[in-house]
């Protein structure tokens, strides 16, 4: 039956189109960006997040699924919502895992700097990769043109040059993405020795990672050690977008090793873009908080109204959809009771 959820046959048979959630899930990464856009710039990271989280869950509930939350907040003591393995939804299909960021770049809003975004991806149930206590991962990206060349065993120079030499030309034409961590130093030292072009982000490495695997935007690779919800939200992009992500987690310590592996963990594999977000139906909704390469942030308007930009996408289908929203505020809260808008 094409409505009896996500993975059903029929629907991966294409016998006809069927809903396609990520039109939803647009609705509850605009209401985290609205609710965060009202703190850009403020210095309060903590009341940015904690406005986003409780929008995008009011708005999580209209979505009708029946949905588990596999990167969220964090454990259910230290978070009230979205807390990771919250049910959320009405219990009806499909059946999905749920990652949801409110607010990738709470330094970014509360400093008014670019590239802070809301972001939820779902996927079938059981085909998230969850971290555990694994915080970090080391990530490298690229788009579908030199996905065949990325590796994590590799030296990050030779990557460089395969790069280079499928696009026809030097190192100094491949541009590397990453966070600007003293952690990356040694990758630095290496990239510099080879020539390769650097572009420093201080945060947001979703944004970075959707950046680099989409074409003609100049920067060719993402390479970093980042947090690991961000790696599969940046997986269940990639599967929409095309291109490659590999993970290897990067415990901080022999304390957060040896959680890991006393939880079963493989600390030395490398997750491909599938390990990371499997199965062949993931959806991605991203809104932007603050103007960034990617999308715009939001834009408070004279009138009381504000406008957001968001991508939309979905793997099966491959449509990538980049939608522009004016929202009503005073009406939203009128409606709402003041808890939205
Ligand atoms: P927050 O929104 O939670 O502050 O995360 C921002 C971010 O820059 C991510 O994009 C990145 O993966 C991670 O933090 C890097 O962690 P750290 O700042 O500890 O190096």
């Amino acid at each position: 039956m094409a409505d009896e959820g996500v993975i059903s046959h029929d629907q991966r048979s294409g016998s006809k189109p069927d809903r396609n959630l990520a039109m939803e899930l647009v609705r509850v990464t605009e209401a985290g960006a609205l609710a965060a856009g009202r703190w850009v710039g403020r210095g309060e990271k903590e009341q940015a997040d904690g406005a986003a989280v409780d929008s995008m869950r009011l708005m999580l509930d209209t979505v009708p699924m029946d949905g588990v939350v596999v990167i969220g907040e964090g454990e259910k003591d230290e978070a009230p919502m979205l807390y990771n393995g919250e049910h959320i939804g009405d219990g009806s299909p499909p059946v999905v895992d749920i990652a949801v960021d409110p607010l990738e770049g709470t330094t970014l809003t509360a400093r008014g700097m670019p590239s802070a975004l809301s972001v939820i991806a779902l996927a079938p149930r059981g085909t998230m990769f969850d971290p555990g206590p694994c915080v970090y991962m080391e990530k490298i990206a690229t788009g579908p043109r030199a996905a065949d060349l990325i590796s994590l065993d590799d030296p990050l120079e030779d990557v460089i040059r395969r790069i280079a030499e499928r696009k026809g030309g030097e190192p100094g034409d491949v541009t590397v993405i990453m966070l600007d961590r003293p952690r990356h130093e040694d990758a630095v030292a290496a990239l510099r020795e080879v020539g390769a072009s650097i572009r420093f982000i201080s945060d947001g490495d979703v944004a970075a990672a959707l950046f680099a695997v989409m074409p003609n935007t100049g920067i060719d690779l993402l390479w970093g050690v980042g947090g690991t919800p961000e790696g599969v939200l940046s997986a269940a992009a990639i599967k929409c977008l095309g291109g490659r992500i590999l993970g290897r987690l990067w415990p901080r310590d022999d304390d957060e090793r040896k959680a890991a592996e006393n939880a079963g963990y493989d600390i030395s594999r490398v997750l491909d873009t599938d390990d990371l977000v499997g199965g062949d139906d993931a959806f991605f909704a991203a809104t932007g908080v603050t103007d960034g390469d990617l999308l715009d942030g939001v834009r408070r308007l004279d009138d009381g109204s504000a406008t957001t930009e968001s991508l939309v996408m979905r793997s099966r289908s491959g449509t990538v959809r980049r939608i522009q929203a004016t929202h009503d505020r005073p009406k939203l809260r009128e409606v709402t009771g003041g808890r939205y808008g």
